[in-house]
């Protein structure tokens, strides 16, 4: 299987622009105050905006290399928005505040803790108008979906939940108003490694379903290779993308695929390019 980096920007077709496009995007926080910070330099890529298969794009990289940055560039969300200088494109179009085409989930829980799980599953649903009827059963169906009781769960509050639990209701929070791109930072970062695994399968099932491209960070090279069509490596000081690898896509359960010699020997791969691409850091900051 080939994991070699590959440097050409997928080239978005005239009639279907990329799903997501950054064009040498930077962002420097407090920039014109003596607090300055380049968080992301030169930002360059592009996620096709695929017929019938949303691309999963997973970022890697040290913290404070800037791939919550990027998410929220995308996302629209101050104070990341609007980027120093560049363009951030979603779907062809300049980003200029948040979209219903876009929906996040965030690593720490952000459910309202005084509605139950079905009143944040249908929050969304509501603001756009939906009445009651329709959104509940179109929350219920939802619940049902990532795996909660539509009856039962549906009813509990968020301090009723386990952690896998409440990360099903943020998802399915952000499915119900069926984003073309989800975005998602570290959402199972806080989770033990068996839920994490469950909530990997769950993630894979519901992308199928709903062909959404998504934006994924996280910390773990084998989450990033077991649910990526591609993987970004970034590195920091300036946060930078170091490496774009194509990953064969899931096929089989995560418990399974982690047992393949294809996947140690890709995710050791990427474990000793990281490697090469924090020493080359260190060097060039005289560390
Ligand atoms: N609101 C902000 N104001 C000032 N600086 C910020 C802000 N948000 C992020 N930064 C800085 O920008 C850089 C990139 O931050 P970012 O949160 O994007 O990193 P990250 O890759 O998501 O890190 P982590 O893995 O720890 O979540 C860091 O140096 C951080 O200190
Ligand atoms: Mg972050």
């Amino acid at each position: 299987m080939s994991v070699e980096p590959t440097t050409a920007a997928a080239m978005p077709t005239p009639d279907r622009p990329p799903a997501v496009e950054f064009r040498s995007v930077t962002k420097v926080y407090g920039a014109g105050t003596n607090r300055a910070a380049t968080a992301i330099e030169s930002v360059t890529f592009s996620i096709p905006d695929l017929p019938d298969h949303g691309e999963f794009s997973a970022f890697l990289g040290p913290s404070g290399c800037g791939k919550s940055t990027v998410l929220r560039l995308v996302a629209g969300l101050e104070p990341q928005h609007p980027p120093t200088s560049g363009e951030v494109l979603v779907l062809g179009k300049p980003v200029v505040g948040p979209g219903a085409d876009r929906g996040m989930v965030f690593q720490d829980y952000t459910s309202f803790d005084n509605r139950t799980v079905l009143d944040n599953v249908v929050f969304g649903l509501e603001c756009r108008g939906v009445p009651r009827k329709a959104r509940e059963a179109e929350g219920r169906d939802w619940i049902e979906r990532v795996g909660l009781d539509p009856v039962r769960d549906a009813r509990k509050y968020p301090h009723e939940l386990s952690g896998g639990m409440r990360q099903r209701v943020a998802i399915a929070r952000t499915l119900v108003l069926r984003p073309r791109i989800i975005l998602m930072d570290e959402p199972f970062g806080a989770l033990d490694p068996a839920t994490r695994l469950d909530m990997q399968d769950l993630l894979v099932k519901l992308w199928r379903e709903v062909q959404a491209t998504v934006l994924f960070v996280t910390h773990s090279v084998e989450e990033a290779v077991y649910l990526g069509d591609r993987v970004f490596v970034m590195a920091t000081t300036p946060g930078r993308i170091a490496e774009d690898i194509p990953v064969p896509a899931p096929t089989r359960p995560a418990r399974e695929t982690q047992q393949e010699q294809w996947f140690h020997d890709t995710v050791n791969t990427i474990h000793e390019r990281i490697e090469r691409i924090e020493a080359e850091a260190q060097r060039r900051n005289g560390k």
